[in-house]
């Protein structure tokens, strides 16, 4: 598969490296390349110009937090442009030059089912996430088809940590592999998560 893969962060780099492991041909940008999820002409430029590819694994998408009372007009519109509607709008742009079969994969996370202190946000902006993607597989069409990978938070992203008290964690290898998963076989809609909530 030629799969883009968006986002240099743990995410991003442990899908690049899963996915070239496994042998698929890998495009592999973020924002510093001048792909911005924030940019929809910029994402449909792009997108026309790399011609036919198999799939696009997102793992960028910047949420802030913010405790309710506090959160401010500027985080909300932020994170909603970002990660949400950054998402969509890969979708939307990249959607005429996928292949017949092709495969999206997006990013949400462990708060649209767990609490955390100011998380409201991530709260909010990952179910957008994830209702897109079950209202888009069911409308995607020549067999294209949409999931998201809801990781909880790394380990190696340890400058978190300290928001998740007695969450466990999940190794950026590991949420590589849900995304190498998405990608190659006939699901679509789905969640999978990687979150553990027994301790
Ligand atoms: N880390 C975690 O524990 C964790 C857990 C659950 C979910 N997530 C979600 O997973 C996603 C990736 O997280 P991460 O920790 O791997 O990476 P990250 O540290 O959030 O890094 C973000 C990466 O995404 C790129 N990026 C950010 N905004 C962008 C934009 N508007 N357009 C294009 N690229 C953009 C950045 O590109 P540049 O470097 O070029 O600016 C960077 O490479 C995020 O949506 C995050 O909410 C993360």
């Amino acid at each position: 598969m030629k799969v883009i893969v968006i986002g240099r962060g743990p995410i991003g780099s442990a899908v690049q490296k899963k996915l070239v492991a496994a042998g698929h041909e890998v495009l592999w940008v973020s924002r510093r390349d001048g792909i911005d999820l924030t940019d929809v002409d910029g994402l449909r430029r792009y997108f026309a110009s790399v011609g036919r590819f198999d799939g696009v694994a997102c793992c960028a998408g910047e949420v802030m937090a913010a405790p309710l009372a506090l959160s401010t007009d500027e985080q909300w519109a932020r994170s909603l442009r970002g990660k949400a509607m950054g998402q969509i709008d890969v979708v939307r742009a990249a959607l005429p030059h996928i292949a017949d079969g092709g495969s999206f994969v997006l990013v949400s996370g462990v708060l649209t089912d767990e609490r955390m202190h100011a998380g409201v946000i991530g709260t909010t902006v990952n179910h957008v996430v994830e209702g897109f993607v079950k209202g888009a597989a069911a409308e995607l069409p020549r067999g294209v088809r949409i999931n998201c990978v809801s990781p909880t938070v790394l380990t190696e992203s340890t400058a978190y940590h300290a928001y998740f008290p007695g969450f466990p964690t999940v190794d950026a290898a590991d949420v590589a592999t849900a995304y190498l998963r998405a990608l190659s076989n006939p699901t679509t809609g789905r969640v999978l998560k990687l979150h553990r909530t027994d301790g």
